[in-house]
């Protein structure tokens, strides 16, 4: 059996992640401190699937603090990503994307692991360029109110990369484009938690800005299947892949779906921009569609389904 480490594994986009890993026989440790995300979104398995370990990843986890004799692949998901928790969370942000991804990769090292780093679309700012192709340098405010995100997660690429130059570790970076699906807190303040919330509760839409900036949406099963096909597949090692839906809408554009799939009439209220909000995002996959033959194949108004369904149990 092959053994999995997934930092941030109790959060939206780790345990959906780590459901795939043990459905498909993997042994998962899962790492988290639960400073957003929660065991309950890992419910009903055994200690001979996951081992959950309550941990801060900025500290390194000795062998009593994680008894493994060995790990295959260590996916380093753990950090905030939600810019009401980033902001909150500003400096563990930074520490988690620097000290943490340092102790992740200590960790591969250690096991000669291969390595999954979870970055994200914020590398490249607010572009000036789309869609935006691995190669691009981005465009971001270094000290910004997001700088603790963006810079975090540019200055954890990096990392990853000298431990990939200097000590030959199977390195693969990922970055995520708007994932979106059950399991999102309904409070964490991203664009589809909230619209649908704000459906639910037949509430106007807050749009921020003049709505015409644009995001692509990605299903979180989608996302999740991009990530796995980096995990299992072969001679990838120092490549960097854009994982999201290259569909791109304006928040306008995405209000009108939100609104008819929750069949309510479409209200909306305008609020000013937050600073250094992208003016879009929309990534090119045509290099994920090369090297792992994956595109998303769940529609936006499929995926809003699932999602509503969710919250309203929730
Ligand atoms: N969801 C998206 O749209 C998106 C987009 C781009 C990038 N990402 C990246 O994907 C990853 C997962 O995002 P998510 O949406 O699931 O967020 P999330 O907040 O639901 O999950 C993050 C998890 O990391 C854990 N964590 C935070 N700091 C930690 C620490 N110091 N030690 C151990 N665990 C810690 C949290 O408790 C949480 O369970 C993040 O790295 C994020 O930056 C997500």
């Amino acid at each position: 059996m092959k053994t999995a480490i997934v930092t941030g594994g109790a959060g939206f986009m780790g345990s959906h992640l780590v459901d795939k890993l043990v459905n498909q026989g993997f042994f998962v440790a899962v790492i988290d401190n639960l400073a957003t995300g929660t065991w309950d979104n890992l419910p009903g398995y055994g200690p001979d699937q996951i081992l959950k370990l309550t941990w801060d990843i900025t500290e390194y986890p000795s062998e009593e603090i994680l008894p493994l004799n060995q790990a295959d692949v260590i996916i380093h998901l753990a950090s905030a990503a939600s810019p009401v928790h980033y902001r909150r969370l500003a400096l563990e942000t930074l520490r988690v994307n620097s000290i943490g991804t340092e102790n992740a990769l200590r960790l591969a090292r250690k096991f000669q692991a291969r390595f999954v780093l979870g970055s994200t679309s914020e590398v490249y700012g607010d572009p000036q360029i789309s869609p935006q192709p691995e190669s691009y340098w981005g465009h971001v405010n270094p000290n910004g109110e997001r700088a603790c995100y963006d810079e975090g997660k540019r200055f954890g690429e990096a990392l990853a990369m000298e431990y990939h130059r200097k000590f030959g570790i199977d390195l693969r970076i990922l970055r995520f484009f708007n994932c979106y699906g059950p399991r999102m807190q309904s409070e964490d303040g991203r664009v589809v938690p909230n619209f649908v919330r704000q459906a639910l509760q037949q509430e106007p839409l807050t749009v921020y800005g003049n709505g015409l900036q644009t995001r692509s949406f990605c299903y979180v099963s989608d996302e999740v299947e991009g990530i796995y096909q980096v995990i299992i597949k072969d001679n990838l090692s120092g490549e960097i892949f854009n994982i999201g839906n290259p569909e791109e809408r304006t928040i306008l554009d995405f209000a009108k779906v939100v609104a008819e799939i929750g069949g309510v009439t479409l209200k909306t209220e305008f609020r000013p921009l937050p600073a250094d909000d992208p003016t879009n995002r929309c990534p090119n996959i045509t290099k994920a569609k090369e090297f792992l033959g994956w595109s998303p194949k769940v529609s936006l108004e499929e995926g809003l389904v699932k999602t509503f369904a969710y919250f309203r149990q929730s």
